[in-house]
C-alpha cells in the first residue's frame, strides 16, 4: 500500500485541542469585535469558517470517536451561539422590539350568534315586512295562559302531549286565575302569548312571539328545549286567505321559492278551522329520509283564532276575527335549504366545532 492509497485520517485528540483552541479565540473575537452582527456571524459560522472547516474533518475521525467529537463540537457551536446573541443583545445589534408593521395581522378567534339565534332574527325581519311586531311574553307562565284560556280547561285531554313541567307555587303567592293543583308551567308552547296580547287592549293585532318551549321529548327532530314562533293577526274581516297568504309568503322567504308548502286539516282547541303546516323536506327533496320518513316534515300548526279565546282576551266577537299559527324555530332551520341538518340534537351540544360552521 502506497501513501496515497492509505485513506487519510485525523488523530481524535488534535481535532478536539483545535476545536477548543478555536473555541477560545472566537470568543475573544465576540467580545472584542466591532463589526455588524452579520458580518461576525459569518465569520464564525460562515462557509469559509475555521468551525466549518474542522466540521468537515469529522469525516477523517476514526469511526469509534466520532460520537466523542461530535459531542466536542456541538458544545463549541452552541456556547459561540449563545455568547454571539448574548452580545448582540447588549450592544443593540439585534433589536427584538422590531415589528414589521406591514406584515398581515393575526386574526384573533372570532365568535359569531347561535345559528338558533341567527334564525331567530331572520324570522323577525321577515314578519316585520308584513307589519308584525316580535313581542316578548312569559316563559314561565300560569297555566291559564298555557292552556285554559285557550279553551282548554284543566284535565282536558288535548293538553296532553303539552303537559310539561310544573312548578310548585311559592307559598304566599296567589294563583290569580284558576286556583288549582298545577299553576305555574314552562311553557310548552308560545300560544301562552296569545290572550296575554289580548290583553294589551290595543287593536289590530299583529304579532310574533318568539319563544323557549319545553317538553318531555328527545330524538333527531326533538329537544326538551326549543323555540317557538307565533304570530295573531286580529282585525276586522281576517280570512283564511289572509292566513295562506301569509304562510306562503314566509316559507318562501325562509325557505326558498322550490320549497313546497301544504295545509291540512286538524284540531287544535284554540282555532276553528284548525290545520297543521307541512313543508317539502330539504334533506330528501321529498323522497322520504331518516328525519322526515315520507317527505313532509311538519312545522307547526295555524287556524283561526277560536271565538272563545277572543272572548277570554276581552275582544269583541261581532267585530273581529284573527288568525294564529305557531311553528318551530329549530325545525323551520333544518328544512332550509342549504343547512343539511338531520339531527337536532347538536344544535344544543355547544361543540363549537358544529356551530361554527355556520
Ligand atoms: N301551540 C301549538 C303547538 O305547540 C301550535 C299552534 C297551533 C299554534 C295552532 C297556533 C295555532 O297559534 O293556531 O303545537
Amino acid at each position: 500500500m502506497t501513501d496515497k492509497d492509505k485513506p487519510e485520517t485525523i488523530p481524535t485528540d488534535q481535532l478536539i485541542r483545535l476545536l477548543l483552541t478555536l473555541k477560545e479565540e472566537a470568543e475573544d473575537q465576540i467580545r472584542q469585535s466591532d463589526v455588524s452582527y452579520e458580518e461576525l456571524r459569518l465569520s464564525l459560522f460562515g462557509k469559509e469558517s475555521e468551525l466549518t472547516k474542522l466540521s468537515q474533518s469529522m469525516r477523517l475521525v476514526p469511526k469509534e470517536d466520532k460520537q466523542r467529537v461530535g459531542i466536542v463540537l456541538n458544545q463549541v457551536k452552541q456556547s459561540l451561539e449563545q455568547l454571539l446573541s448574548k452580545k448582540a443583545k447588549e450592544s443593540g445589534l439585534v433589536n427584538e422590539d422590531w415589528m414589521d408593521v406591514t406584515a398581515p395581522g393575526i386574526r384573533p378567534p372570532e365568535g359569531h350568534l347561535h345559528i338558533v339565534t341567527q334564525a331567530i332574527e331572520e324570522i323577525t325581519q321577515i314578519f316585520n315586512k308584513l307589519g308584525f311586531t316580535r313581542v316578548r311574553h312569559p316563559e314561565v307562565d300560569w297555566d291559564y295562559y298555557a292552556f285554559e284560556s285557550l279553551n282548554m280547561p284543566h284535565s282536558h285531554p288535548a293538553s296532553d302531549e303539552w303537559e310539561t313541567f310544573f312548578i310548585n307555587l311559592t307559598p304566599g303567592v296567589k294563583e290569580v286565575h284558576t286556583p288549582g293543583v298545577r299553576s305555574i308551567v314552562l311553557t310548552p308552547h308560545t300560544s301562552n302569548g296569545q290572550v296575554r296580547e289580548m290583553e294589551k287592549g290595543i287593536l289590530p293585532i299583529r304579532m310574533i312571539n318568539i319563544a323557549k318551549c319545553y317538553r318531555r321529548q328527545i330524538d333527531v327532530s326533538h329537544t326538551p328545549m326549543f323555540h317557538q314562533f307565533e304570530g295573531l293577526y286580529i282585525d276586522k274581516n281576517v280570512s283564511i286567505g289572509h292566513l295562506k297568504g301569509v304562510l306562503d309568503y314566509f316559507a318562501k322567504a325562509f325557505f326558498g321559492p322550490d320549497r313546497k308548502t301544504r295545509i291540512r286539516p286538524f284540531h287544535f282547541q284554540f282555532t276553528e278551522p284548525s290545520f297543521e303546516v307541512d313543508i317539502s323536506c330539504g334533506i330528501c327533496n321529498g323522497k322520504g329520509c331518516r328525519l322526515c320518513k315520507e317527505g313532509w316534515l311538519e312545522l307547526g300548526g295555524a287556524g283561526m283564532v277560536h271565538p272563545v279565546v277572543l272572548k277570554n282576551g276581552q275582544i269583541d266577537t261581532t267585530i273581529y276575527n284573527g288568525f294564529a299559527f305557531g311553528w318551530g324555530v329549530e325545525r323551520s332551520l333544518m328544512m332550509k335549504s342549504g343547512t343539511q341538518l338531520d339531527d337536532i340534537r347538536p344544535l344544543y351540544n355547544n361543540d363549537v366545532r358544529f356551530l361554527e360552521q355556520f
